[in-house]
């Protein structure tokens, strides 16, 4: 396992030692101080080197286990030009091939499904599920080849939290390094016990990391969600300047590859020791007085709008919070926490208790670099992954994941999976606080095109994990 580096602040903007040298990067895609410029979203070859450089020598989330209930079952990743198929090989096995077939290149699997092969649509040449070749028609007019040379070309695969990691690069690090400090931060929330209880996906009119952007901080939450923090959540109107000093802060923490931001109360005036404050129970919904209802209500609204994050039965947690006693010396979370402990526990989930060390060093949502971002939490977590549109700039497949753990007697359970794609946003039924975010992408495209805009002056404490997604970057794509 490697160590987790400390990043080294140039003003505050953070670097590591081994980023690559500024001057090897060209002038218009080069990173200045908290400054990305605008062409490493918009230009198509830009995109095209993230295709080639990029996508091609990292781990990527291709899918979740449960997509892959029995053998035979396969699931394609397709990511810029490239597309890769993860099959479950047998009960204890999941691999990963280059989706071409070795006769003429024919894409032999599409989307997902379950087959007893892998059969190429256009001659017929056949391929057990381990790759090895099982039919080719006329073999004996072919110049001989081994049987090695016509096997499919293995794509790495390797797993975690049940998530099912796929790397083109034959020399890429051990996942769990490439993930460092993730899987030990992780630990605690134990998503190898979660399934995707919903996957909707939906195209993008922006750029792939413009998708992922809107999700990596919170500065924008008083901008855009302003009613997050109000009692009547129907108040969708801008925040004002009141309640713009009542805000939450969010500052971000940069590691060797991945990032996070914290969403941890009121601004304090010494940032080192926020970083460490994100707390569970301190939830609330401003100008209500009970703290038990301010509690509850902000539970409940997470579920009831985003429908992830929290589950039914921290809703009923919190329901029953609105009405349970407070002891001297314990605080309304800690009574949820209990409340909620007791509730899964009687249903037949397992639990954990997460300390408050654990719960700071989590934060509240991560840049699993390169494209796909995690929101730890108990019991239910989101997934958000982009991924280029083909070879447009401007278009993305976005796609939410809500996970939600499962009852023990669950964890076997073979569960169908039909994730949902939308080319329009607005036919998903996202809920409200999605539905902001998803508005925000056109108007940033649309903007970012002006030729007045040059690129994007990022805070130095909220904003971090954008820059940080960039810097990381420019190492893949500056290298050999
Ligand atoms: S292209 Fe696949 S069998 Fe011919
Ligand atoms: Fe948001």
């Amino acid at each position: 396992m490697s160590v987790v580096l400390e990043p080294k602040l140039n003003g505050k903007t953070p670097w590591f030692a081994g980023d690559v040298p500024p001057e090897l990067v060209p002038e218009k895609y080069r990173l200045a101080r908290a400054f990305v410029p605008k062409a490493r979203y918009l230009d198509p070859e830009f995109l095209q080197l993230e295709i080639d450089k990029l996508f091609a020598r990292t781990w990527q989330v291709a899918c979740r286990v449960e997509e892959l209930p029995g053998v035979g079952n396969f699931v394609e990743y397709e990511i810029g030009s490239h597309s890769i198929i993860v099959v479950r090989e047998s009960r204890t096995a999941i691999r990963s091939y280059f989706n071409a077939c070795r006769h003429r290149g024919t894409r032999l699997a599409k989307g997902r499904g379950r087959v007893g092969s892998l059969i190429c649509p256009f001659h017929g040449w056949r391929w057990n599920l381990d790759g090895s070749i099982r039919l080719v028609l006329d073999r004996e007019e072919f110049v001989p080849r081994s049987d090695d040379d016509l096997g499919l070309v293995s794509v790495r695969t390797e797993l975690w939290g049940g998530f099912v990691f796929v790397t083109m690069d034959p020399d890429a690090a051990p996942l769990l390094e490439y993930l460092d400090p993730i899987p030990r931060i992780f630990e605690p929330f134990h998503y190898e016990n979660m399934r995707i209880r919903w996957q909707k996906g939906v195209i993008l009119p922006c750029n792939w990391k413009t998708a992922l952007d809107g999700f990596l901080e919170a500065y924008h939450v008083a901008g855009t969600h302003p009613q997050l923090h109000r009692f009547d959540k129907s108040n969708t109107n801008i925040a004002s300047l009141k309640e713009l000093e009542e805000r939450t802060w969010s500052p971000t923490t940069t590691y060797e590859r991945h990032a996070h931001y914290s969403s941890v109360g009121k601004k304090k005036s010494d940032p080192a020791a926020a970083r460490a404050t994100k707390d569970p129970n301190v939830r609330g919904t401003d100008g209500v007085v009970d703290p038990r209802e301010a509690f509850a209500l902000s539970v409940q609204y997470i579920y009831d709008d985003m429908r992830g994050l929290e589950n039914e039965r921290s809703w009923r947690a919190a329901e029953a919070l609105k009405t349970a006693e407070v002891p001297e010396g314990s605080t309304t979370g800690d009574v949820f926490m209990r409340l909620y402990r007791d509730l899964v526990e009687s249903e037949g989930y397992e639990w954990n208790d997460i300390t408050p060390e654990q719960w700071a060093e989590a934060g509240t949502a991560w840049n699993v670099f390169p494209n796909t971002i995690l929101l730890p939490n108990q019991g239910s977590s989101f997934m958000y992954r982009a991924r280029p549109n083909g070879t447009d700039p401007d278009s993305c497949l976005f796609e939410i994941f809500g996970l939600d753990q499962v009852p023990v007697h669950e964890y076997d359970t073979k569960r169908e999976h039909e994730p949902q794609v939308f080319t329009d946003f607005r036919d998903g039924d996202f809920g409200e606080v999605f539905g902001q975010d998803l508005m925000n992408a056109k108007e940033v495209t649309v903007g970012m095109h002006s030729p007045s805009f040059d690129g994007h002056r990022l805070s130095e404490d909220q904003e971090m994990t954008i820059y940080n997604h960039h810097r990381v970057a420019d190492r893949f794509l500056w290298s050999d």
